[in-house]
């Protein structure tokens, strides 16, 4: 069964993890099964080493990228932890998780005066990039990484109530060496602890 049929059957199901925590990964890549590795191999071992977890791939979901808003605020209201899983475009997460941000974070859920629907849940950042460390100085790019990525997000974890986890994140996952197999066995590699140092982080919450 396809991530994206599972995660639909989840819907309805009560899902936590081993000390009862509900944790949800949106993945913002817009093509997972094809050409990603690193966001789809650290999902993939995301799903074994946290089987309970809910996986909402909105690429598979949404391929007209017209969200469906309320489906996506059950999917929020159930979840204690939620992870934003993304590869970096343009210093930032891609269109379709900005669109599914836009529609499904609405004014009287998320935030304003009665918007208390995401209050105390924890938010963490996971994402990728095809740039070396190297490339995110201030002298390059006029910012650190965490500063780039992360400004919006921990806007977005003040103004809705949730509490921010230590991001994670991997460098260097870059198109250009996919061709050479010895890189691409590293990338794979690479992801996998991306994904290993993902749970830990949500696991040392959970304590
Ligand atoms: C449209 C587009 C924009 C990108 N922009 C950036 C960028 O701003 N910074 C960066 O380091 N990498 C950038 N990349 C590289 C991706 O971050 C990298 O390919 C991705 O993290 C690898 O993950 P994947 O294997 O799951 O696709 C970009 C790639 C694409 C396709």
């Amino acid at each position: 069964m396809s991530f994206a049929e599972r995660s639909r059957d989840y819907v309805d199901l009560t899902i936590k993890t081993e000390n009862n925590m509900n944790v949800l990964l949106v993945s913002g890549h817009t093509n997972i099964k094809g050409d990603s590795v690193a966001n789809k191999n650290i999902i993939q071992e995301f799903e074994n080493l946290m089987p309970n977890a809910e996986i909402d791939l909105l690429d598979e979901l949404y391929t007209d990228f017209k969200i469906d808003v309320k489906a996506e605020q059950q999917k929020l209201l159930r979840a204690d932890v939620i992870v934003l899983q993304f590869p970096v475009w343009w210093y930032s997460q891609p269109s379709l998780m900005h669109k599914w941000m836009e529609d499904t974070f609405q004014h009287g859920f998320s935030h304003g005066r009665t918007g208390k629907a995401l209050v105390g849940k924890k938010l963490v950042a996971s994402f990728t990039t095809g740039a070396p460390a190297e490339a995110y100085t201030l002298e390059v790019s006029g910012a650190t990484l965490e500063e780039i990525i992360m400004s919006p997000i921990v806007g977005t974890a003040r103004l809705t109530g949730m509490t921010l986890l230590e991001p994670v994140y991997t460098y260097g996952v870059s198109y250009q060496t996919r061709n050479n197999p010895e890189a691409l066995a590293d990338m794979v590699e690479r992801a996998k602890e991306h994904a290993r140092r993902l749970v830990e982080i949500i696991k040392k919450s959970e304590k």
